[in-house]
């Protein structure tokens, strides 16, 4: 199976077209992340008392934990349009100073992957953030005109999977920072429950929470996995999905009991396998499984690591005891390149 189109991938595919309708469309709704929607839900009501712009708004965290939910959410509660856009589809200056020239008052723009803005655009964003001022550059050479052009009040909602890629004097300008962590199972079992109930489909607390259990911390797996559980129960005409059912079709599906799948293990296993356990870099990594490495370090690594199976370390990734118990893989004592793991995490089973 290619990385691409592994069901348990935290990346949006295309099969997921239909869980616009499981998206959450107010703050309520939105389960979990309760310290940021806490933070949040203060923000919009002194936003909305003082009837002025919310402070701008940086979202990071792994794909599928709900930035782009959350910034839709955020434009809903402020009852204001929202215009979205992204890094790598903003090339020129001019694409985003058009976009911004014609905001207006209070609206939010909402710029997914900000990271992968190019340099250039990254600047005029400073001062248009900061003074709402649009500083630009019109004609070429010796006639080459410098235009300042007053902005309206806005919010920039900026979304990022990479915190670091970020240059400092841009992630400094949001004025509110919020970090998406993995859901608890029983956060992902409300979410599965209701996402059953709009589409739906039977559903026991069980089986919700087996599914619940092997979607990564990660509701858009989960909402993923509800569908293709879904699918078994349809074929076998059962009308409620419960945990033996969950279970063997998940089994089936080669999703295990951690939420980990062929490719998860293959990583893992080349680190044990091939480099003794490790230190090794990502991109060799990378290479001996022939994936990219971006997409290692961004879906595959951070559920490893919540799970202590896997630390990242300056001279690169290293295996835990954890790793060589997951794989079944002897390790002695005196040959553990680590001592113990650092995370203690409690067991997901
Ligand atoms: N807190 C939540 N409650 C209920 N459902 C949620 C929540 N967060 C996310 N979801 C569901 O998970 C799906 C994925 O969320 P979303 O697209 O917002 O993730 P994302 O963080 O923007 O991912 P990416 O980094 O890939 O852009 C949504 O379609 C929504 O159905
Ligand atoms: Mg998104």
């Amino acid at each position: 199976m290619e990385f691409d189109d592994r069901l348990v991938t935290s990346e949006l595919t295309e099969s997921d077209g239909e869980q616009y309708s499981l998206r959450p469309r107010t703050l309520e709704e939105y389960i979990g992340q309760d310290k940021v929607k806490q933070n949040i839900a203060v923000f919009i009501e002194a936003a909305l008392k003082r009837n002025e712009a919310l402070d701008h708004v940086l979202l990071f965290g792994p794909p599928g934990l709900g930035k782009t939910t959350l910034a839709n959410i955020i434009a809903n509660e402020l009852h204001v349009n929202m215009r979205v856009t992204s890094g790598p589809a903003i090339m020129r200056q001019g694409d985003l100073a058009a976009i911004l020239s014609t905001l207006s008052e209070g609206e939010v723009l909402f710029i997914d992957e900000i990271h992968r803005l190019p340099k250039a655009v990254e600047e005029i964003l400073y001062s248009a953030m900061e003074d709402f001022q649009l500083d630009i550059v019109i004609g070429k050479g010796p006639g080459a005109q410098n235009v300042r052009l007053p902005l309206p009040r806005f919010t920039l909602i900026g979304a990022t999977t990479r915190l670091g890629s970020l240059a400092a004097p841009l992630r400094e300008r949001f004025g509110v920072q919020c970090r998406l962590e993995f859901y608890q199972p029983e956060q992902l079992r409300i979410i599965v429950n209701k996402s059953a109930e709009k589409l739906a489909v039977g559903m026991t607390p069980e089986g919700a929470l087996e599914i619940a259990r092997r979607s990564r911390g990660t509701p858009r797996v989960a909402n993923r996995l509800l569908k293709r559980v879904r699918d078994f129960a349809q074929v076998s005409g059962q009308d409620v999905i419960d945990r033996k059912l969950a279970d063997e079709a998940l089994s089936r599906l080669e999703v295990d009991s951690y939420g980990l799948d062929q490719n998860d293990r293959r990583i893992l296993q080349t680190i044990v396998r091939k480099f003794g356990g490790g230190p090794v870099g990502v991109d060799t990594i990378a290479a001996a499984v022939s994936e990219e490495a971006g997409t290692i370090e961004d879906v595959v690594e951070p559920y490893l690591m919540q799970l202590g199976l896997l630390q990242r370390t300056p001279r690169g990734r290293v295996a835990t005891r954890e790793t060589y118990r997951y794989l079944g893989i002897p390790c002695r004592p005196d040959d553990d390149p680590n001592g113990k793991p650092k995370i203690e995490q409690p067991s997901l089973l």
